[in-house]
């Protein structure tokens, strides 16, 4: 079994239906780190009660699913799917790690998680992503895993006064069977 796939196995996805209070209430804390915030649509703090409010409207959506993601029974970071449309089996994705843990090949194994589980229980035939044009680790990250750019979304986001780029990447279920086996495979040094 390749390296990523085994630390992709070590990673504890629970849906929020079955997650307990305190820890989805915890999430804000890691939503609201510098480095998470600074690569979101949404820049500003979450307060308390916004955060509530963010979890019931996903609890009560249908298109849209949450998972925490603990590591070692830690939480660590969330997953998140949306726009999730069963008439066409696409959806949306987003994802975010804890400072602590980052740089050490979670991000690559929650993404080969995020991957299996939209392919597979959650039957999509296509998953889309958006990232801001600075987070170029990130859109290496996902071309590594088979996502194409589609597009690009001119002067989409606004931060500190300038206008920002955002890329529009997109797999589908066929590339992703197809390229996974490459994908998960342990680098050579
Ligand atoms: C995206 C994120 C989950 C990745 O987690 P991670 O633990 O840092 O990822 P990994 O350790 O698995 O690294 C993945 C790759 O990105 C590279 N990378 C990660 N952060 C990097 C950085 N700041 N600069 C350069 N490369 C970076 C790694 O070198 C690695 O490259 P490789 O596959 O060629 O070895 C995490 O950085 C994060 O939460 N970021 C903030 C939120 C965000 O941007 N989410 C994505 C948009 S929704």
């Amino acid at each position: 079994m390749s390296i990523l796939q085994s630390r992709a196995d070590t990673l504890s996805l629970c849906a929020l239906s079955d997650a307990p209070d305190d820890q989805a209430l915890a999430l804000r804390d890691i939503r609201n780190e510098d480095g998470v915030r600074a690569n979101m649509y949404t820049h500003r703090e979450i307060g308390p009660e916004e955060h509530r409010r963010w979890l019931s409207g996903v609890r009560d959506d249908p298109a849209r699913r949450l998972y925490l993601v603990r590591y070692h029974n830690t939480l660590i970071g969330a997953l998140a799917f949306s726009a999730i449309d069963g008439t066409h089996r696409r959806a949306d994705w987003a994802f975010y790690l804890t400072a602590a843990v980052r740089g050490q090949g979670l991000g690559r194994a929650l993404e080969l998680r995020a991957l299996d589980l939209a392919f597979g229980s959650l039957g999509l035939n296509k998953l889309n992503c958006e990232v801001i044009a600075w987070n170029t680790a990130v859109i290496a990250m996902h071309k590594g895993f088979g996502f194409i750019e589609e597009g690009r979304r001119r002067d989409h986001v606004l931060r500190d006064g300038v206008f920002h780029d955002v890329y529009l990447l997109g797999i589908t279920a066929q590339e992703w069977q197809a390229i996974r086996p490459a994908a998960i495979k342990d680098k050579t040094p």
